[in-house]
């Protein structure tokens, strides 16, 4: 069993996990979300919206820690039940840690500001997992779990930043959207071709690759195109820090399928991305596309909630582009492939997002819509005019 603490948006993390793990059951919480998956181990790496994760200890906690190779133990405990409170976690580290003291043991107990610890308090004591003798442990009511994974937060950071090529009015895709778009696509084989058609400067591209996939890349702008290969060329130096710091190595998630044709790359290689220019409205694709994730054109930056006038407009412009879009591609891929869409929702004065209004239309051209809800799933900073809607499509 696994737990999984969820991001800002937990409505989108949980459906990025439901998309690699099909066959799991998912039991959520506030914050957190339990699942069944059966594989041995999960790369918190690949999950954009996955702040921590953690797996059931099948002991009770002070059997697992008295368990502990020799040295100093670093403890945290982040508490998920309903009632926690700063007090109820601190009272049951204290509580190990005095046991732990008594057998000869020599502990430090992180401590809690809150009833769980905060992604950056675990990354900086060490509690990602990585060391054997800094622990932090989950407690969900009678259930203990140990954390395995906690979100590299300076990683992401650093591949947002660090990139040679960038443009802030084609706006800045986080990567850990990116890495959302892709896991949305459903388990797909490594090794499997990744398009975005609307590449920009191609963080859908950079993650594909990071993730152990080939990356292809289109869009309509030549300087774009430019940028894409800038970026992709410096992200695939093999002396390039950045990218080896932030490689996980590729491992097969949950129900994905392997195959011995398609070996993964053990890290990010020149040959396994492609960049044309080509207009997405009428571009024929090379083939194999196995999945489509994109950020789509968003339309102009805005700084202020648009009147109702200008939005008719930006609508219109962005919804030709999307629905001109998936019309062609309808024809170039097989039954089954997935096609994951951020398209633009723009925020009003009562504080919700309108979207583009088309999913009928896509459905008549011959996708299955795969969103849970028809409320979407809108993935937005506080206040931000121009937030991303994300349409999760199949080929019929
Ligand atoms: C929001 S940006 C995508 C940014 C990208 N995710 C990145 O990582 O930088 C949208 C992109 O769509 C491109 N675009 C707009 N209309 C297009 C079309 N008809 N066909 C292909 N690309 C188009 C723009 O040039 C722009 O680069």
């Amino acid at each position: 069993m696994y737990l999984a603490v969820l991001g800002r948006q937990p409505e989108i993390s949980i459906a990025e996990l439901e998309a690699q793990f099909p066959k799991a059951q998912f039991l959520a919480g506030p914050a957190y979300v339990t699942f069944s998956a059966t594989v041995s181990t999960i790369n918190i790496d690949r999950f954009g919206g996955v702040l921590k994760l953690a797996k059931a200890l099948d002991e009770k906690p002070l059997e697992f820690l008295q368990k502990l190779p020799e040295g100093k133990i670093t403890l945290g405990v982040s508490d998920y039940s309903l009632r926690a409170s700063r007090k109820s976690a601190t009272l049951e580290a204290l509580k190990l840690k005095k046991i732990l003291v008594r057998h000869g043991r020599s502990v430090r107990v992180v401590e809690n500001k809150d009833a769980t610890l905060s992604t950056a308090t675990s990354l900086h004591n060490g509690l990602s997992g990585k060391n054997e003798r800094k622990v932090e442990l989950i407690k969900l009511d009678d259930e203990w779990y140990r954390v395995i994974g906690v979100q590299d937060i300076d990683a992401y950071a650093k591949r947002d930043q660090a990139r040679p090529a960038r443009d802030a009015k084609v706006g800045m895709l986080p990567p850990k959207l990116a890495q959302i778009l892709i896991n949305l696509c459903g388990p797909l084989s490594e090794g499997s071709t990744i398009l975005d058609p609307f590449c920009g400067t191609g963080v859908v591209l950079q993650e594909a690759l990071l993730m152990g996939y080939r990356a292809y890349g289109t869009d309509v702008d030549e300087r774009m195109v430019e940028y894409s290969k800038r970026n992709l060329e410096w992200f695939t130096e093999p002396e390039n820090i950045h990218s080896r710091a932030a490689s996980p190595r590729p491992v097969a998630t949950g129900e994905a399928r392997s195959t011995s044709r398609c070996r993964a790359p053990e890290a990010p290689r020149m040959n396994i991305f492609q960049v044309q220019q080509g207009d997405a409205t009428s571009f024929t694709w090379q083939q194999p596309i196995d999945a489509v994730a994109c950020e789509g054109y968003l339309g102009k930056p805005m700084s202020n909630i648009p009147p109702e006038i200008k939005l008719k407009t930006e609508k219109q412009e962005c919804g030709a582009i999307v629905l001109g879009f998936l019309k062609n591609l309808a024809s170039q891929i097989k039954s089954g492939t997935p096609v994951v869409v951020a398209a633009p929702a723009w925020l009003r004065e009562d504080g919700i997002y309108s979207r583009l209004e088309i999913l009928d239309e896509i459905a008549d051209m011959g996708y299955n819509v795969h969103n849970k809800t028809r409320e979407g799933l809108i993935y937005h900073r506080d206040g931000q005019i121009v937030a991303r809607d994300i349409i999760i499509l199949r080929k019929k």
